[in-house]
């Protein structure tokens, strides 16, 4: 399926690197382009976003524009009680939209000059060419004036980091069968961008906190300010800055630039040790030898007699060690250090498929002499 051919290239603002955010590693100050657009001058990405974003979407843009009142109405004019998140870009509103009746989320970026810009334009294009279950629905956006603002199909139950790493006392824990299903749907978002879009679509930007889920935590990603057209033809990587967050960023393309859909790979499996063992990628809170949860993993995955202490205490035991082994043995590899021996992400889908449609979470201990 071939959708669009402008180059996408995009920034992220820096935040707490410790907070799962996303940071240009290098800083560059590089003038990238959006296919025939140019961002040389402030005044007419502003003026022509709009025109822009139908032009490059060659009349496939399925997104509605929504006026700036529209969207005040529709959030109480973004009133702080009805935030429900805010991250590196911005603030996120639940908020009602009369006309179509549809609950939305609505972010609303910060106006900080023209990266914010090109975050939002690869959004609108990427969201609004690209459809699958597991991606998120844009249902359309406000470029009035200085506005820049997405409008999401509401997602009741937020972001997996929030039901994972962040979890507060009162709320149940997610169950293992829920992981494995939240990890195959991601996993089958990937696959959808590095497998069925043409050209394939590397997301960049795998974490927990852009792994939305719906009111049956089936997941959904989100947040593809950051995604870039993967190489074509004979090419086997693309050359950009160094962007992403830390701790979630594959190795190769964090010192090189390079960057392949095998750098989603990495990511990818960063997220799912997260899922298996219930511990941030990176966590200044834990002994020093634990703070970074790939080079706290590595020496573990090499010891079967060490894999129940890598599950997360939430499960309480409640997971089949078979499955657990599985799991862990699909992470170890899509974490390799070399970047040609990580799976394809079809690999993974089928892999975790199976996990996921294993129903019974058996005690551990009785399990565990099973795979003795
Ligand atoms: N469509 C949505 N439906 C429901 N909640 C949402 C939706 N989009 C975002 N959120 C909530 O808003 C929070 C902030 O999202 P946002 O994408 O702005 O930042 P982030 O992913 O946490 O961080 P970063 O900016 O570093 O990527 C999410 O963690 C989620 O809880
Ligand atoms: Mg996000």
């Amino acid at each position: 399926m071939s959708f669009f051919s402008c180059c996408t290239s995009s920034e992220k603002i820096n935040k707490n690197a410790f907070r799962g955010s996303s940071r240009d590693f290098n800083h560059a100050k590089s003038m990238p382009s959006c296919g025939r657009m140019c961002f040389k001058h402030d005044h007419s990405k502003r003026k022509f976003i709009q025109q822009e974003i139908a032009k490059m979407g060659r009349g496939n843009i399925t997104s509605q524009t929504f006026p700036y009142h529209e969207l005040c109405v529709a959030t109480g004019n973004f009133n702080p009680e009805n935030m429900i998140g805010e991250g590196g870009f911005g603030r996120v509103y639940k908020g009602r939209i009369k006309n179509i009746n549809q609950v939305v989320a609505v972010k609303k970026l910060n106006r900080n000059g023209f990266q914010g810009n090109r975050e939002f334009l690869v959004e609108v294009l990427i969201l609004s060419l690209l459809h699958h279950p597991n991606l998120v629905n844009l249902v359309g956006y406000c470029a009035d004036g200085e506005q820049r603002i997405l409008v999401y199909e509401y997602m009741a139950n937020g972001s997996l980091e929030d039901h994972l790493l962040e979890l507060p006392e009162d709320r149940k824990p997610l169950d293992w069968h829920t992981r494995m299903n939240i990890a195959a749907g991601a996993a089958k978002g990937l696959e959808y961008l590095h497998e069925v879009a043409n050209p394939p679509v590397i997301y960049r930007d795998f974490k927990s906190s852009n792994i939305l889920l719906d009111e049956n935590f089936n997941p959904k990603l989100s947040d593809f300010g950051l995604a870039k057209l993967g190489p074509t033809g004979d090419k086997t990587h693309v050359s950009t800055r160094v962007m992403g967050t830390y701790g979630y960023c594959a190795p190769e393309y964090a010192s090189t630039g390079q960057l392949t859909i095998k750098s989603d790979i990495y990511s990818f499996g960063v997220v799912f040790l997260e899922m298996i063992t219930g511990r941030r990628v990176l966590d200044q809170s834990r002994p020093s030898e634990e703070q970074n949860l790939v080079i706290w993993a590595q020496p573990l995955f090499k010891d079967r007699t060490k894999y129940t202490s890598m599950v997360d205490p939430l499960l309480k035991g409640n997971y089949p060690a078979k499955g657990l082994h599985q799991a862990l043995a699909v992470a170890a590899m899509c974490i390799q250090e070399e970047a040609h021996t990580r799976p394809l992400i079809s690999d993974v889908v089928t892999a975790i498929d199976v996990l996921a449609k294993t129903q019974n979470t058996t005690n551990t201990f009785l399990e565990d002499k099973e795979c003795s």
